[in-house]
């Protein structure tokens, strides 16, 4: 842990440390090249969460691939997913026919991915593969299959590497469960 930054101290615990998340997105990298050979997919990176494993995936995936990107918005409270998602911005160009992969920062209930899944695949994506850094599957409320995971996690609220709490703690470069007190009373 990083003594000097402030924001470690709202954490209870680490939970994936910087060095096992840059070995895992190595792998995964590895992985989609091997699994892509001869392709030139289209990543495409879902904001805000997705950023940081997004800009460290592609540099670690070999592949003349490109990029895009959406955000989204689920409704609710910060810390639960209320089931009603928003496109805030939709891709650039045109996904027909291209094998597109959607990269995630972590899968809860399943509803966003879900509803991107089946958004994606009505413009005519030839193939459509899921890739998330975090996987949930005990949060689940909706079925959904899941194509490359970095970690299975428990159910605590998480922060780091991209994930926020109240647009915080993105800028966290290990992976931690926030410690309650951050949040409780709102
Ligand atoms: C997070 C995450 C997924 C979604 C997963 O986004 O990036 O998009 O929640 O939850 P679900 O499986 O329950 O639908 P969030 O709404 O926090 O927005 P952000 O990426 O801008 O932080």
């Amino acid at each position: 842990m990083d003594q000097n930054n402030a924001l470690y101290h709202d954490l209870e615990r680490i939970l994936v440390t910087r060095e096992e998340i840059a070995q895992k997105v190595r792998e995964l990298g590895q992985k989609i090249a091997d699994d892509y050979a001869g392709k030139n997919p289209v990543m495409i990176c879902i904001l805000k969460g997705a950023c940081v494993f997004f800009t460290d995936l592609i540099r670690e995936t070999p592949l003349p691939l490109t990029t895009d990107f959406m955000a989204i918005s689920s409704y609710g409270s910060a810390t639960k997913t209320s089931g009603v998602v928003r496109i805030l911005k939709d891709l650039d160009h045109s996904i027909a026919g291209k094998d597109v992969l959607v990269i995630e920062d972590i899968v809860d209930s399943g509803i966003t991915l879900s509803f991107l899944r089946d958004n994606l695949k009505s413009r005519g994506a030839a193939s459509l593969r899921i890739a998330t850094l975090l996987d949930k599957p005990e949060q689940r409320k909706v079925p959904l299959h899941v194509d490359y995971c970095g970690f299975i996690i428990p159910d605590a609220f998480v922060v780091g590497y991209g994930l926020d709490y109240d647009e915080r703690y993105r800028n966290l470069p290990d992976i931690g469960i926030l410690d309650p007190s951050v949040y409780s009373g709102k």
